[in-house]
């Protein structure tokens, strides 16, 4: 390789370097989890704290929500007990509906009390952008929607919240006319 050549390459790595910020992509492969169990023991556990909007989206031109199912009893119910809904709903950086969206909040959502109305949430947030893209966090937890501050459980991750355990805080932030809610939620996960 002349001169030239190599002065040319280690330009090219330069300017790469520079103009694109790299994320390190998560190595999914069995092997590569094994090796990331075998350091473990070694690994010290952070705390991430995580700050997003969740953007409910019950009616209008772009649902974000499905009703799939009922019982015969939900219709009379003043709690809509036993309806269940399937949400892939938006997660922004900002409240704001055109706010930059950072990830999905997919799962399912079930009115589970016949008292109040508070639901079974069953969900993962998966992360689409920035260092956390391609990783997720698992939630079930206890939803009484009309409470200020509802806490629920982080029972694990992906990526880069392997055996993650955590809280997350939501608080309702707007419910318009219609339905559709943005609630603001923090995160707090220990993770490796
Ligand atoms: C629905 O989504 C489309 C495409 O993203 C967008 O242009 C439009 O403004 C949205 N409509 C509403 C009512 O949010
Ligand atoms: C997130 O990761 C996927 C898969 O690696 C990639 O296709 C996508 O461009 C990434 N998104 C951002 C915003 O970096």
């Amino acid at each position: 390789m002349g001169r030239k050549c190599i002065i040319s390459v280690l330009y090219a790595i330069l300017i790469a370097g520079i103009a694109m910020p790299v994320v390190p992509a998560i190595d999914k492969r069995p092997v590569a989890v094994d090796r990331w169990f075998k350091k473990l023991p070694h690994a010290k556990e952070k705390l991430t704290k995580l700050h997003f909007f969740f953007h409910d989206v019950v009616s209008g031109k772009n649902t974000t929500v499905v009703r799939v199912a009922e019982s015969k009893a939900t219709a009379k119910s003043p709690t809509v007990f036993g309806a269940v809904f399937v949400m892939d709903d938006p997660l922004t950086e900002g409240p704001e509906p055109d706010s930059k969206i950072v990830g999905r909040a997919q799962g399912i959502y079930s009115p589970a009390s016949m008292e109040e109305i508070c639901f079974l949430m069953t969900l993962n947030f998966v992360f689409t952008n920035g260092q956390y893209n391609g990783s997720s966090l698992s939630v079930v937890g206890h939803n009484a929607i009309f409470n200020k501050y509802r806490e629920m459980p982080i029972l694990g991750g992906s990526g880069h919240f392997r055996l993650a355990r955590g809280i997350a805080t939501a608080k309702t932030y707007l419910i318009s006319d219609s339905g559709n809610a943005i609630v603001e939620y923090n995160v707090m996960v220990l993770h490796y």
